[in-house]
């Protein structure tokens, strides 16, 4: 899929192009501030498709800067302005505002060769799918909820399964899933209303004191999967920025009293927790292991380690994808090129989404880029040096032993993954982090 790069400042227009961008272009669609931000993002990303800009940012001649960094490097990114702008008006199309989003979306298709009939004579999608997991933690939803029957090749019938008065748990949603139901269907003019409303349900009940242990798990399990959902549809807003506060928050209490490794496997496991949240709690949880033997441990250093893990993976989408940990691992894959590109690029592009987190500071960020052993955020170091950030060291090493650890294809014993990674990480620092792994573990 090509990537475009969004720079517009009013956030409901922000939402509705991104929202239009990706489902009628079939474009991913990374937010940024202003010109600064953008060019930062392609200095590490050049083959960005598309870059739609507003004019100006503040004072900053936003279009203008854009347009002479793509000349002067000469990338085959194409340029699409939003608003007058008399210094470009003769070398790239500049929209006159207010812009509709009809023409925004059929300009985006042209510049990126998606035929205009292609984007046009789709069917504007009148329902929104959303995992089943956004139903696990409430017991009503502010709209009703359909449901999609095939009738046809492209032919759909959607049927009306919850009705916005009807009160229903846990059980209820989990006899859908019984079935192999994947996904409801939200109305499109409910969209934003109902991810709002499941939202506030999550970050109060995470917030709550009473949680038992193991529900504090699995709901902030699903949060996990409902941030990132929300990150790949249409960035990072504020309901999943206070989502992932929540979330954050009520991993760090689950893993200060979490059972023991093999328990939490059994318990993970049992309950379908996705691979994504079972890594991230797991790594949380080996970072904690490491940390706490540590005479300079504060309580601060499990917060940023486990911030950074609730994003590492962020951006990624499979499983498969999630489970690589080597350059060489990669290469061997059956990925796709682009998706092995996504492996490659999502440490820096996880710190690409979290400029636009106000709780993540340079430091998460630092630890977040290097978080496969390299300082751009690109690619996996194999046997990463002792320059690193100390915290970045210790997430490497978590890293490391959770991804074997949950890969069946690996040893799956403390006894067998340690020596493993004694062998790749040889430099002295990390050779201590095992030890305090393997003295934890004792
Ligand atoms: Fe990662």
């Amino acid at each position: 899929m090509s990537q475009t790069i969004l720079i517009e400042t009013n956030e409901d227009l922000k939402k509705i192009f991104a929202l239009n961008l990706q489902t009628f272009v079939g474009t991913d669609v990374i937010h940024r501030k202003n010109a600064e931000d953008a060019l930062e993002l392609l200095r590490i990303l050049p083959q960005v498709a598309l870059i739609i800009a507003k004019c100006k940012v503040g004072n900053e001649e936003t279009a203008l800067k854009i347009h002479q960094y793509i000349k002067n490097e000469g990338l085959n990114t194409q340029l699409l302005v939003i608003g007058e702008c008399p210094g470009l008006a003769d070398e790239t199309l500049c929209l006159q505002e207010p812009v509709s989003w009809e023409i925004l979306i059929k300009q985006a298709a042209s510049h990126l060769g998606v035929t205009l009939q292609d984007a046009t004579t789709k069917v504007k999608p009148d329902y929104f799918p959303v995992g089943i997991y956004y139903f696990y933690d409430i017991q009503r939803t502010p709209c009703d909820v359909y449901i999609r029957i095939k009738k046809g090749h492209n032919d759909y019938q959607y049927v009306k399964r919850i009705h916005s008065k009807d009160i229903f748990d846990k059980q209820d949603i989990q006899k859908y899933e019984d079935q192999g139901l994947q996904e409801f269907f939200i109305p499109k003019d409910y969209i934003q209303y109902f991810t709002t409303f499941v939202t506030n349900n999550l970050v109060a009940k995470l917030e709550r004191e009473d949680l038992t242990l193991e529900d504090r798990i699995l709901t902030t399990a699903n949060a996990h999967e409902i941030v990132r959902d929300k990150i790949q549809q249409m960035g990072l807003d504020q309901a999943a920025i206070d989502l992932s506060d929540a979330s954050i928050n009520s991993m760090v209490k689950s893993v200060k009293h979490s059972p023991e490794v093999s328990n939490l496997l059994k318990f993970v496991f049992s309950n379908k927790v996705s691979y994504a949240y079972q890594h991230c709690h797991l790594l949380a949880l080996m970072c904690h292991y490491v940390l706490s033997k540590q005479s300079w441990y504060k309580q601060e250093h499990l917060e940023i380690l486990s911030f950074v893990s609730f994003f590492s993976d962020v951006t990624i989408k499979s499983h498969q994808q999630m489970q690589i940990s080597a350059l060489k691992e990669l290469a061997e894959s059956s990925l796709t090129d682009e998706e092995k590109h996504q492996v490659m690029n999502h440490a820096a592009d996880a710190v690409a989404i979290l400029d636009h987190h106000p709780e993540a500071s340079e430091y998460i960020k630092t630890v977040l880029l290097q978080s496969h052993g390299k300082t751009d955020g690109i690619g996996f170091e194999e046997n990463p040096t002792e320059e690193l950030h100390p915290l970045s060291k210790v997430f490497i090493i978590a890293d490391c032993f959770v991804k074997t650890l949950l890969n069946p294809a690996m040893p799956s014993s403390k006894r067998e993954i340690l020596p493993l990674l004694y062998a790749r990480f040889t430099n002295p620092s990390y050779q201590k982090i095992i030890k305090a792994l393997e003295q934890k573990f004792q």
